[in-house]
């Protein structure tokens, strides 16, 4: 089965095109014929070795890769939302061998759910990790209707989404942007558009003097931004960031892993995409044997929209 990934832990040149074994198909899990995988920033970390002493498997090979879209190509017992054939979307815990970047690939069925109508896997690829991470994000901190909530990474992919959800949920929204990234923030629904940068926080505050109920930390800023929020507010960090104790600050370091298997909140998800109320951003596709040249775009910056691996 083909895989993209590192027998040795390095820098984009180090991925390639690997052999690996089928997985196993255990009770409750589902097989899937992968067609797209997203490069998120994570992966990069991942093949630079970055996660290597948290990592179980010891042994080489390691595929990086969270979220992938494709066809269900078996089914193990008990799983009944599904049927092989059938369209999907899922979310990747990586670990060793097993990772997003691979055709062949099985996952715990509530890590997986029908993609959204009339998405390709491309697109729909885009989905599931990132806006279940703002997902959670938002439910972390757990803001009411009406108050405000600032999102910094705004054009990012977990930013974006977090804006999208928030709106939804009611909340008002001051997302940061470059100039070039301005329109696209305000697109997605930002109700107030500040210009990003380490004076970010500041900004914010102009905009409210009291400062915001809560911030979610796409651009993982994480000391920089507290001053944005108020005292008691609640910062949501994607990065493992604590916050410094101070002013009463809520501080929730947000990991994915811990809510990969929440089937209904990725149908949610799956059902606000069909709305129209999350927009699937594909930046550009690679085939897989390209794999190297997209990490090497997602590391230089600047990329709106996700790239994805095609196999
Ligand atoms: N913990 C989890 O479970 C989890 C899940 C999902 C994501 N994440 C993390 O969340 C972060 C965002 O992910 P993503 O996929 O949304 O990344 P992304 O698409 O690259 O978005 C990040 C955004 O932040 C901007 N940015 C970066 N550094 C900045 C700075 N110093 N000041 C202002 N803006 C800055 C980027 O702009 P440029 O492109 O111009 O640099 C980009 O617009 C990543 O660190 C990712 O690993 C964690």
């Amino acid at each position: 089965m083909r895989a993209a990934g590192v027998t040795e832990f390095g820098g984009a040149e180090a991925l390639r095109i690997l052999d690996v074994p089928a997985e196993p198909l255990g009770p409750g899990e589902v097989r899937l014929r992968v067609a797209a995988a997203t490069v998120n920033p994570t992966d990069t970390h991942a093949r630079a070795g970055a996660y290597a002493d948290r990592d179980p498997v010891k042994t080489p090979p390691w595929v990086p890769g969270m979220d992938v879209a494709g066809v269900v190509a078996e089914l193990g017992d008990g799983v009944d939302h599904l049927a092989v054939g059938d369209e999907v979307m899922g979310v990747v815990v990586p670990t060793g061998a097993h990772g997003g970047y691979r055709e062949d690939l099985v996952l715990p069925g509530d890590s997986v759910v029908r993609a959204p109508k009339g998405a390709d896997a491309v697109a729909a690829s885009t989905l599931p990790m990132n806006a279940l991470t703002a997902r959670f994000a938002l439910d972390l901190m757990a803001l009411g209707r009406g108050q405000v909530l600032a999102v910094t990474g705004a054009a990012g992919a977990f930013g974006g989404y977090v804006v999208q959800l928030a709106k939804a949920d009611g909340l008002t929204v001051v997302a940061d942007a470059a100039e070039a990234d301005e329109d696209l923030v305000r697109t997605l629904g930002a109700d107030v558009v500040v210009r990003r940068g380490d004076d970010v926080a500041a900004r914010i505050r102009e905009q409210f003097p009291d400062g915001v109920d809560g911030l979610a930390d796409g651009s993982v800023q994480d000391a920089l931004v507290l001053p944005a929020v108020r005292d008691g507010g609640a910062v949501a960090t994607v990065r493992g960031y604590r916050g410094d104790g101070q002013r009463g600050l809520r501080v929730f370091p947000t990991l994915v892993r811990r809510v990969a298997q929440d089937r209904a909140a990725l149908d949610r998800l799956r059902q606000q995409a069909d709305d129209g109320v999350l927009t699937l951003r594909v930046a550009r596709t690679f085939p897989a044997e390209q794999a190297a040249d997209a990490h090497r775009l997602i590391e230089r910056g600047g990329v709106r929209g996700r790239l994805v691996l095609t196999f």
